[in-house]
């Protein structure tokens, strides 16, 4: 696993970008995961100010998200389908046929699950799949002791979830109880993942993933199985990482290295 560690939010976006903008360069047609969440924001800003600005191209794009509230239909505004319209889709090129992202309204959901994973591999395999991480170490929604062999399907959300999601809701009550997300087996079939994550509260998450055991209590520690995992952090969200300096030295000493901001 690569650790990456910027100064600041900004940075952590653009070096993330320029890898996603790297793939794109060398495969137009690349199948690219997506992730919502507050922290690819950034990401998705520099995306789209590299396609109106720099002619970054999405025409061939094909797009799988991560997961989607069960009990949400895609017009509601806290849906992952209305964030990734309006943070991201609509502002680029990629045809809409293209675009996959889980139902939170199907009548069968084991049915589409399976559907969802068939179409990952007629398209080819997600090239590259971007992360966010939850504070309680989840990717997608993959909670604590989800096993690290799981595939798409429906998935329970624990209490730390609700409690980190419900700020995007007027009550508690209204965050859904239940998800369907790409599994971590599925995640780690990409060719390359991509994590971002800032912020103090996802220190203690982070040093677990990058340096802690692999466990199913903290399901980003799965990337620790992946031969090309990176993973971009500001300073706040590296403050726990005990081998810091050996990141910042391999970085530095890396040609051709992205810089950010
Ligand atoms: C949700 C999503 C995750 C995301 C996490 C963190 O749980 N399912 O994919 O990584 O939120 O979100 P944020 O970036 O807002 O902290």
């Amino acid at each position: 696993m690569e650790a990456i560690i910027q100064s600041n939010y900004a940075a952590m976006s653009k070096i993330a970008a320029q890898i996603v903008a790297e793939l794109l360069n060398t495969k137009p047609n690349a199948v690219l995961g997506m992730a919502t969440g507050s922290t690819p924001l950034g990401l998705y800003q520099e995306l789209v100010r590299l396609h109106t600005r720099e002619q970054l191209d999405f025409s061939r794009v094909t797009t799988f998200n991560l997961d989607e509230y069960v009990g949400l239909n895609a017009n509601h505004p806290q849906s992952y389908h209305h964030f990734m319209h309006e943070h991201f889709f609509q502002h680029v090129n990629i045809p809409p046929h293209n675009i996959n992202i889980p139902s939170g309204t199907t009548s069968n959901y084991p049915a589409f699950c399976d559907w969802y994973e068939k179409r990952i591999v007629e398209c080819g395999g997600i090239d590259l799949q971007i992360l966010g991480i939850g504070t309680d170490g989840h990717i997608g929604f993959n909670e604590p002791t989800s096993s690290l062999s799981s595939r798409t399907r429906l998935k329970t959300l624990s209490k730390q979830t609700i409690d980190d999601n419900a700020r995007f809701f007027d009550r508690r009550a209204d965050v859904p109880v239940y998800a369907i997300t790409m599994g971590v087996g599925t995640i780690l079939e990409a060719r390359k993942l991509l994590l971002v994550a800032s912020g103090n509260g996802k220190a203690k998450a982070i040093a677990q993933t990058v340096e802690g055991p692999v466990t199913s209590m903290v399901t980003a520690s799965a990337l620790q199985l992946h031969r090309d995992a990176v993973v971009i952090v500001d300073e706040a969200a590296a403050s726990q990482l005990t081998m810091r300096d050996y990141y910042d030295f391999i970085y530095a000493a890396k040609p051709a290295a992205p810089r950010g901001a």
